[in-house]
């Protein structure tokens, strides 16, 4: 009994003819003798009937949940329609069957909406796979993955694989280390990204790399972050940014073109300032409104010592009158995030009204855009940044429970002019905020002099779409004198310099051209197109919050003798 046809794949068009399918039994009913399967593959499902006359009907009437068979028969049109279904039009009168497999009784149903636990789904990740929204999201993945290729194949892009095994860096996140048995006491790390791979491609004369990068980060997992993860990672030579955002944007369009998002080019721009000041994050969901006012100024003199003596003062002005319970909630969740409280305002009532003096009530809700129907939140505090992000974390809050996340629209944008230097508290030391090669703005390398580096602007970039960094790059430095210097201004001794990035230096001292680059993750790529907020759902085999694989179990323990061949013991 060859395959004929997918059994999602029959019509109406179809009837009068003999086809073979194959699949999963979805649901069997015994109607007396009149037996009824409903038969599952990648496709879709369709109904097989075996009349109580058919001598097959006993046989399908054993048939059970998830049983593999084989069913060859006629396709007729159904007189009980199920438009819900795209072969709900159509049966096939059975006249064959072949029962391929039998299945124990899954752990869970196989159905759209499952309520089963996700890490019981994990743990029998092949039959979560069977679910039609999952088999969806794999056959998107599939067809983004061949949407990038060809898009980039037309540009010139050369596709290029880079080591699996290479040496672990010290800026970043945490590496996967992969002890080596030839060299003993020596590690590989599993590569973060590609990133000096495709630097040393461009010195290699390969003017326009790409990769669809497998990568690996040890670090803190959240919603849209997997310890391995993939990258469509890129490279080019002689460009500017603006020749890495047409590209990028290029791309972008055209992969969602492809599945009927149309996104308009060229895309906005926010400096990273600018979106910090609005938005109060550089990954804003720009999706909904709600921007940050500046209150500091207003604010001053107005009587209320809260605001009065804060370094910052800024508010959202949301358009939704929230009950007191909400704004109860809202509190809680604003000092869950290290503030001592969230001040509201609304027409009827107000926490911090009485407070203000004259009319500075009036003048701080003109400031703000405040209108009835609507509340007012303000946050004081003495750290800005923290001010800003907590205002951004409660702007994606109300919007979240305002239901304004519409996952069908779609809000692209670039974040420009990402600060060079972040000062690390933990390590007392200014460290990349992009990466150790990401070149200054040329306006701003006169600031590499002072000792303030935190206003240094850099030639970085992201792309966000709907609150989510889904990609980032820079234009990356060239120049040997400026590449010292900045490691130099990392605390990197030029001794360091040669033993982490001595073949870098080395490499680029024989005629590197300009070149920049940006990868994008693409599993956030996939989230977007198949509308998930979970990571989890566009992976076939993704990790649990804890980096581990319930399936495999992995990490696992392994045996004495492999770990002696390591020269490796372990601690308690
Ligand atoms: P960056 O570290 O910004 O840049 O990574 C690029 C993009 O990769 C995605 N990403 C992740 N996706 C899922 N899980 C993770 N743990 C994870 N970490 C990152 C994000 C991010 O925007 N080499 C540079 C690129 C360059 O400069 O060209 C780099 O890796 O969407």
């Amino acid at each position: 009994m060859k395959r004929t046809h997918y059994c999602g794949a029959l019509r109406l068009s179809h009837a009068g003819q003999t086809v073979t399918v194959c699949g999963w039994v979805q649901r069997a009913r015994d109607l007396g003798g009149l037996v009824f399967i409903d038969l599952r593959d990648r496709e879709g499902i369709v109904q097989c009937i075996f009349d109580s006359e058919n001598p097959l009907s006993g046989e399908a009437a054993h048939a059970r949940s998830e049983w593999c068979l084989a069913v060859t028969g006629t396709v007729r049109e159904r007189t009980n329609k199920n438009l819900t279904i795209p072969t709900g039009e159509v049966e096939i009168e059975a006249a064959e069957l072949r029962v391929l497999s039998r299945a124990q009784t899954p752990p869970f149903e196989i159905e759209a909406d499952t309520k089963a636990n996700e890490l019981l789904r994990l743990e029998y990740r092949y039959l979560d796979l069977r679910r039609p929204v999952l088999q969806k999201n794999l056959m998107i993945r599939h067809r983004a993955l061949q949407t990038v290729r060809r898009y980039l194949d037309a540009e010139g892009f050369y596709e290029i694989e880079t080591p699996m095994l290479t040496a672990s860096t010290p800026e970043g996140s945490r590496d996967y280390l992969v002890p080596s048995r030839l060299h003993r006491g020596k590690f590989y790390a599993l590569p973060q990204s590609p990133q000096q791979y495709k630097q040393l491609l461009m010195v290699a004369g390969v003017d326009k790399y790409f990769q669809l990068a497998r990568c690996a980060r040890d670090e803190d997992l959240r919603a849209d972050r997997q310890p391995d993860f993939t990258q469509i990672d890129m490279e080019m030579s002689f460009v500017g940014m603006e020749d890495i955002y047409t590209v990028s944007e290029g791309m972008i369009a055209d992969l969602f073109g492809a599945f009927g998002i149309s996104v308009p080019l060229p895309l906005p721009r926010l400096t990273y300032r600018e979106a910090m000041d609005r938005y109060g994050s550089d990954k804003p969901d720009t999706r909904f409104g709600f921007e940050l006012k500046d209150l500091t100024d207003l604010t001053r003199g107005c009587g209320f010592a809260v605001f009065e003596s804060a370094k910052s003062v800024r508010c959202i002005v949301v358009g939704h009158e929230f009950t007191r319970r909400e704004t109860d909630a809202l509190t809680d969740f604003i000092k869950g995030l290290g503030l001592k409280g969230l001040a509201w305002h609304k027409a009827e009532s107000s926490s911090f009204g009485k407070f203000l003096s004259g009319d500075a009530l009036g003048r701080l809700c003109e400031h703000a855009g405040f209108a009835p129907g609507s509340t007012l939140f303000a946050v004081a505090g003495d750290d800005e940044r923290l001010v800003k992000t907590s205002l951004g974390a409660l702007r994606l809050e109300c919007a979240r429970r305002l239901n304004l996340l519409d996952p069908d629209v779609y809000h692209f944008l670039w974040i420009t002019e990402f600060p060079m230097f972040e000062y690390s508290e933990e390590e007392g030391r200014y460290v990349a905020q992009h990466h150790l090669f990401t070149a200054p703005m040329d306006e701003d390398v006169p600031l590499l002099s002072q000792k303030d580096l935190s206003q240094v602007r850099s030639k970085a970039y992201d792309m966000v779409c709907n609150g989510y960094e889904i990609g980032g790059g820079s234009i990356r430095i060239h120049d040997a004198v400026l590449q010292a210097r900045v490691f130099d201004l990392l605390g990197l001794s030029k001794e360091d310099a040669d033993l982490r990035f001595g073949h870098m230096l080395k490499a680029f001292s024989y005629g590197v051209p300009p070149h920049g680059g940006i990868a994008f993750g693409f599993d956030r790529v996939a989230m977007l197109l198949c509308r998930t907020a979970n990571i989890r759902d566009v992976i076939a085999f993704p990790k649990t919050q804890s980096a581990a694989e319930p399936m495999t179990g992995c990490p696992v323990t392994v045996e004495r003798k492999q770990l002696d061949e390591l020269g490796i013991r372990l601690g308690d």
